[in-house]
């Protein structure tokens, strides 16, 4: 194996590896409500589950060109939640041009004409059609690194799944086929063929 050493890498080397590596990794496709009423939605992949009691992710997020905080960012810390999607391939088209950076009040929602109704416990817009949403509220955001990149906490408030998925309080992946994002800008979508059970 060859061996690379972090301090002989920079930072955008660091994440090309890192993403690369790292796979394949949930989307969390985040949306948001400003104090100014504007909503908003982008995707986030540093994302995973680290806590179940009480039931906590966390998600990464860095900052705009301008050092700014990203929209997503300056509305959990101002409300202090927030509602996480996640979504099959079909919304692969979304997801991408959610990500693009748009100006703070400009809504992503309004722009890629998402349907959505809102949420039940939290005062943020709940997107038609996904798969999984979980209604979330803010627990804590701890600050990492140089940029730096902001690691948003949530405690789960409320889970969503499609009916058919939903058996025992357990989901069925095969129903709900979540996209995983891969290296670059590649995606990888649920192929049930590419799954096993371990029966060791
Ligand atoms: C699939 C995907 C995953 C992404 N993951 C992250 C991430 O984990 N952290 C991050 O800061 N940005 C991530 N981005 C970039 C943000 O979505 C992008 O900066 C977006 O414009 C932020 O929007 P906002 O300013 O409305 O919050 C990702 C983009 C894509 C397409």
């Amino acid at each position: 194996m060859k061996k690379i050493l972090s301090k002989d890498l920079n930072p955008k080397e660091h994440y090309n590896l890192l993403i690369s590596t790292i796979t394949p990794r949930p989307i969390a496709w985040i949306s948001t409500r400003g104090v100014d009423n504007s909503t908003n939605i982008a995707p986030f992949s540093f994302f995973t589950g680290i806590s179940s009691n009480p039931p906590i992710v966390a998600i990464s997020i860095g900052k705009k060109k301008n050092s700014k905080d990203k929209d997503t960012l300056k509305n959990i810390k101002e409300k202090k939640e927030f509602i996480i999607h996640m979504i099959d391939e079909i919304f692969a088209k979304e997801i991408n041009e959610s990500a693009l950076a748009f100006d703070y009040g400009e809504s992503e929602i309004e722009k890629l004409k998402l349907k959505y109704k809102n949420g039940s416990l939290v005062d943020v817009p709940m997107i038609d059609g996904v798969k999984v949403a979980y209604e979330c509220k803010l627990h804590k955001i701890v600050e990492i690194g140089n940029v730096p990149m902001s690691v948003v906490f949530g405690e789960i408030l409320c889970y969503h799944v499609i009916d058919d998925a939903l058996h025992d309080n357990k989901a069925d992946e095969k129903k709900l086929k979540l996209l995983g994002r891969l290296g670059g800008k590649n995606f990888i979508k649920f192929d049930q063929d590419s799954m096993f059970e371990y029966k060791g």
